[in-house]
């Protein structure tokens, strides 16, 4: 039997902004995993057989749908690793990520299935093919993915990200304490990206501008993180969720979640992936965090993750 397993993620600073190339910070979630299994089928059984419980799925590779994630990563991985004879094998997939929460479900298990085939077949992939696979499926998600979802996962280290350049591993002076609320309410991230995408073709001198905000934004923070110094990291995040509401992002529950935190004494707080739903983060000082987190549960988050990043 073979494990293999892949991390959350949470983007700090910069998230749409990023498809219009501006940076943008993310950061892995290391306690907030994907698993894959891989076991050998019982002799006389042939195919792959995909088990995924917590979406009550289970299903042979070959009566998958061509664009199914799952089964997409399992081919593109055989493909890439130069599997050319039968694989019979059994894959089972958990996951500790809400799905289409912004906490990247998708990219953790796309990044899980690719690792741990390459770990049974005992073929090693560098990270940045993990990372090229990875993306290839975040496309089927939705269209234009800035591939910032499949880098910080497979390289799971904080990350400095524009599209289409060499993603930089930044270093994290000093560690963050963070706190995420989830508003219970899934989005698919192809929702709020589309949306977003009609508005700035209709207005897109107001909709630039405000991506290169976000844009200046994000390099303040990467001097903060790197430097150590983030006395006004959470002003920097309150900023950056002005912008993004002033584009239509955010929701009311998201609202609620992040005035219940600035209120209980978050230093910042903002929307968190796609927005319009799924989660939202705020930054806390070690002591304030439980406060936090209570503040959060009262304004009716479904789950709250306390989460520290170094
Ligand atoms: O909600 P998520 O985890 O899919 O994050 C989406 C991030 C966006 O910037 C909105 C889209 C992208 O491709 O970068």
């Amino acid at each position: 039997m073979t494990l293999a397993s892949a991390s959350g993620k949470a983007i700090l600073f910069g998230e749409h902004a990023v498809v219009y190339g501006q940076p943008a910070i993310a950061v892995p979630l290391s306690h907030l995993r994907t698993t894959v299994q891989v076991e050998s089928l019982d002799p006389g059984t042939t195919g792959v057989l995909l088990d995924a419980p917590d979406i009550n799925q289970s299903y042979w590779l070959h009566e998958a749908a061509g664009d199914d994630p799952l089964a997409s990563a399992v081919r593109l991985t055989l493909d890439e690793l130069g599997v050319e004879a039968p694989v019979d094998i059994h894959l089972t997939i958990q996951s500790q990520l809400p799905i289409a929460s912004g906490l990247g479900s998708s990219a953790a298990a796309s990044v899980a299935v690719i690792r741990a085939l390459s770990a049974h077949l005992a073929k090693p992939l560098e990270v940045e093919t993990v990372s090229k696979i990875a993306y290839t499926i975040e496309c089927i998600h939705h269209g234009t993915p800035s591939g910032i979802d499949n880098t910080v996962v497979a390289y799971e280290k904080p990350v400095y990200f524009i599209r289409e350049h060499k993603p930089e591993l930044i270093p994290i002076s000093t560690s963050l304490n963070l706190i995420i609320g989830d508003t219970g309410v899934a989005m698919r991230t192809t929702i709020p990206v589309n949306l977003l995408c009609e508005r700035w073709e209709k207005d897109p001198g107001t909709y630039g501008g405000w991506f290169e905000e976000i844009g200046e934004i994000v390099i303040k923070a990467r001097t903060m993180l790197e430097t150590g110094s983030i006395d006004s990291l959470g002003d920097l995040m309150d900023q950056n969720q002005t912008l993004l509401e002033d584009m239509g992002l955010s929701s009311f529950e998201l609202q609620r979640l992040i005035r219940a935190a600035r209120k209980a004494g978050a230093l910042g707080a903002k929307l968190s992936g796609a927005g319009m739903g799924g989660i939202m983060l705020a930054l806390v000082e070690p002591d304030t965090a439980k406060i936090v987190e209570t503040a959060l549960k009262k304004a009716g988050a479904k789950q709250v993750f306390i989460t520290e990043v170094d």
